[in-house]
């Protein structure tokens, strides 16, 4: 399995922000994780064409169920790929917070990324109340049941856990906390999906950085993270892709 290092800007950048992909690409040219930046829509062809050649993938964060059509403001998952992203970022719990995402929508656009290629990376991640009632386990069971695909292989899907508690707060969970919240995702795409289930890549997001991503990406069923706020500065995200490949 390659482990992944995916960062997402959120909301975040601006064309002078390639600057800080320049010095990523330059530093790490041949990380032995994959490496992605989901910027924000609008610069997701311009980072493409910049690192065109360099060991860096490009993701979007969100898409539309629909191929194309009559919805003004969305953007389908063929455009994301033919804007050059070989990924796309879906159900992140800010989408299920600003916009009502319901694990249904979530499963019905990781079909609508497929489709078009991509490789979907489903988030889900319990609230810090929720945690607080003891009730991870069965939260983050039930959006990996309603928002995993059937189809879902390794190829074309990766599961990140991000506790809503922890992102951009600089809050993360114990390491037995991770561990326990990772081997329980494991079981459950075992017994739904079999042996694939080994390959499939588990994410950790939430307030991950320099400092902590080493003994997170020490724990067993650790197979990569997803980055925000550190992701916007290659320094940072260099580290991260720096601990995850050693
Ligand atoms: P953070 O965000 O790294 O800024 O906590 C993580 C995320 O939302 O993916």
């Amino acid at each position: 399995m390659r482990k992944l290092a995916a960062g997402n800007w959120k909301m975040n950048g601006s064309p002078m922000s390639l600057t800080e992909v320049t010095l990523l690409v330059k530093e790490h040219p041949a990380p032995r994780c994959e490496m992605l930046l989901c910027p924000p829509a609008t610069l997701i062809a311009q980072m493409a064409w910049h690192v065109r050649g360099a060991a860096l993938k490009v993701g979007g964060q969100d898409c539309h169920t629909a191929a194309s059509g009559a919805h003004t403001g969305d953007i389908s998952a063929q455009m994301l790929a033919d804007a050059g992203a070989a990924y796309v970022i879906l159900g992140h719990s800010e989408r299920r917070a600003d916009h009502g995402e319901t694990d249904a929508l979530v499963r019905a656009k990781a079909e609508a990324a497929w489709d078009a290629g991509l490789t979907a990376i489903l988030c889900l991640g319990e609230t810090g109340a929720q945690r607080d009632a003891g009730t991870t386990l069965r939260v983050v069971g039930e959006q990996l049941a309603g928002s995993v695909p059937d189809g879902a292989t390794a190829a074309n899907t990766v599961i990140a856990y991000e506790p809503v508690w922890a992102i951009g707060t600089g809050r993360t969970p114990t390491l037995d906390e991770i561990a326990e919240v990772h081997g329980f995702l494991r079981a459950a795409l075992a017994k739904r999906f079999g042996a694939e289930a080994a390959e499939m890549r588990l994410l950790y997001g939430g307030s991950v950085k320099p400092s902590n991503a080493a003994e997170i990406f020490a724990v067993p069923d650790v197979d990569g993270a997803l980055v925000g706020g550190a992701s916007l500065k290659a320094a940072d995200f260099g580290a991260i892709v720096a601990a995850l490949s050693a």
